[in-house]
């Protein structure tokens, strides 16, 4: 496209204050603002603008209170209140395991902002003895879980893994794979595709310059995935490879149970489509997002969307009557994501989020503002839960399930490196525990197993056992019964390795 028809196309559109610097930019630099002025569909991204901003306006006239319902009991499975049921829906899930029909699908393509660190977030070492990062731990966890599958239905087992990176994530989260040898997984069962970029854009519409020759985008948010799945064909590979069910989870929670084969049994049991993965909330106040029903359909809410008295309200068991609060863990069936990417998506309107955006104004100077200035459009994972026939939910622990990445350490804080390797060994040492593992200190004198008030320390007891050696704290009795550790204690598949060695 040549500069005139660039000129008149953002003319057309509104947008000609994207060229104000183009004069002052390097050969170079123009070519890169004239890839990226290309790459646009301006009239696209007009109507994408109108509709999210009128979402946003309606959202917050509306009153969503009384229009939502609790999930019925009959979509609900429970690892504490259906505690019969757990092994059989465990067989289930390892059943579809060992015939390659289930994949897991990570979505790792966010910013990472709030952690702060200019590499993917699955690149992070949160510090653990072993100084495993997120992916490694992940990967480990389906390689042990095609080995369960593998040795409970004698046959191969793959789990293929689609990783969702963004634009600014792909190449390094690509390279830091390879560099690692796909941590053992076969490089073409480890399949990367790329989600789209929108460009950031101020309160009227208008798309911001990052710099002179370049327009702010960021990635199209985590529902990005559906038309990332269509445009990427990655719907068409799963088909290819027979895969039949898909667990779609974040990057950043530390515990997650990657293709868990008891959640995906429930879903597949219950003849879910669409399923979710839950940990209860137990206090109103918590800025958690709720799985309801609102006029029949179900979705998430947002804590900021209801009123106190409505995340107050308690069932008649006592539990908040809103108390399924969402972990972005998903159960989906191929066929309902290839009615969302055929027949929904499209229709998928985009939240708006007010973001601080850098940018350079009218004399290029680089401006870092101090409140929002912009906003951002992203689309959510969990918007397609309206179009699912049979939605199931099912609850797990928080503590053994989900402890999310999300800030830097500081202190008190929340969510961050510190709270994640805590919740991790904590798990792990309560497997050791209930395996008939003891801990010692030092002197060899017992460590309770829970600690009395005085001996609390923010220190839980240095404990890490490899994924490649339990999954979900099983096979531990014939290591562990019995023994006494003194932390730090590892076991990974060369072995037992702690501080001192005490027989019995
Ligand atoms: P968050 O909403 O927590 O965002 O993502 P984030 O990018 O990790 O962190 P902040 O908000 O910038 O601090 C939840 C999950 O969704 C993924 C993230 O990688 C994470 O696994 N995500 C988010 C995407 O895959 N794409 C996006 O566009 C946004």
């Amino acid at each position: 496209m040549d500069m005139r028809m660039i000129r008149e196309k953002l003319a057309e559109a509104g947008q000609d204050h994207l060229l104000q610097f183009w004069g002052e930019l390097s050969e170079a630099e123009q070519a890169e603002l004239n890839l990226q002025l290309q790459s646009m569909d301006f009239q696209e991204l007009s109507s994408f603008f109108q509709n999210a901003m009128k979402m946003s306006g309606h959202i917050k006239e509306e009153k969503i209170d009384e229009k939502m319902e609790p999930v019925p009991r009959e979509a609900l499975g429970s690892v504490t209140r259906d505690r019969d049921m757990l092994k059989g829906w465990e067989e289930e899930g390892l059943l579809h395991i060992s015939q390659n029909k289930v994949a897991v699908l990570l979505l790792a393509g966010g910013q990472g902002t709030r952690l702060g660190v200019s590499y993917p977030k699955g690149i992070y070492d949160v510090d653990l003895p072993s100084h495993k990062t997120l992916f490694q731990i992940q990967a480990e966890r389906i390689l042990k879980l095609e080995r369960l599958a593998e040795e409970r239905h004698k046959v191969k087992s793959t789990i293929p893994w689609y990783i969702m990176a963004s634009g600014r994530t792909m190449e390094s989260t690509k390279q830091f794979f390879a560099q690692r040898n796909y941590f053992g997984l076969k490089k073409e069962n480890v399949v990367f595709f790329q989600q789209g970029m929108l460009p950031a854009m101020d309160f009227n519409g208008k798309l911001i310059l990052e710099e002179k020759g370049k327009i702010s985008m960021a990635p199209d948010g985590n529902g990005g995935l559906y038309r990332a799945l269509g445009a990427q064909k990655i719907i068409d590979n799963m088909e290819g490879r027979g895969i039949k069910y898909i667990h779609v989870y974040c990057v950043d929670n530390i515990l997650v149970k990657v293709a868990d084969p008891t959640f995906i049994g429930f879903c597949v049991k219950k003849g879910g489509d669409c399923g979710a993965k839950v940990v209860e909330k137990t206090n109103p106040t918590e800025p958690v997002g709720v799985v309801c029903k609102v006029e029949g359909k179900y979705q998430v809410v947002e804590y900021s969307e209801i009123s106190l008295a409505t995340a107050e309200k308690r069932s008649s068991d006592g539990r908040l009557m809103f108390s399924a609060g969402n972990i972005a863990n998903h159960f989906f069936t191929l066929s309902f994501l290839k009615d969302i990417v055929q027949i929904h998506e499209p229709r998928l309107q985009h939240h708006v989020a007010q973001k601080k955006i850098q940018h350079v104004d009218s004399q290029g100077q680089l401006i870092k503002p101090v409140k929002p200035n912009g906003i951002k459009m992203e689309k959510f994972v969990f918007d397609i839960f309206q179009f699912a026939k049979t939605f199931v939910v099912y609850e797990v622990l928080r503590e053994d399930e989900f402890s999310p990445l999300k800030n830097a350490d500081s202190q008190d804080g929340k969510d961050n490196p510190t709270t994640a390797r805590h919740a991790l060994m904590s798990l792990h040492h309560r497997w050791v525990l209930t395996a008939g593992g003891h801990f010692v200190d030092e002197n060899g004198t017992k460590i309770p197993a829970i600690p009395s008030l005085k001996d609390v320390t923010d220190m839980p007891i240095k404990c890490e056992i490899s994924p490649l050696v339990s999954y979900a704290g099983e096979g531990l009795e014939k290591i562990v019964s019995g023994q006494v550790f003194c932390p730090p204690l590892v076991i990974d598949e060369t072995g037992i390795h702690q501080l001192v060695k005490n027989g019995l």
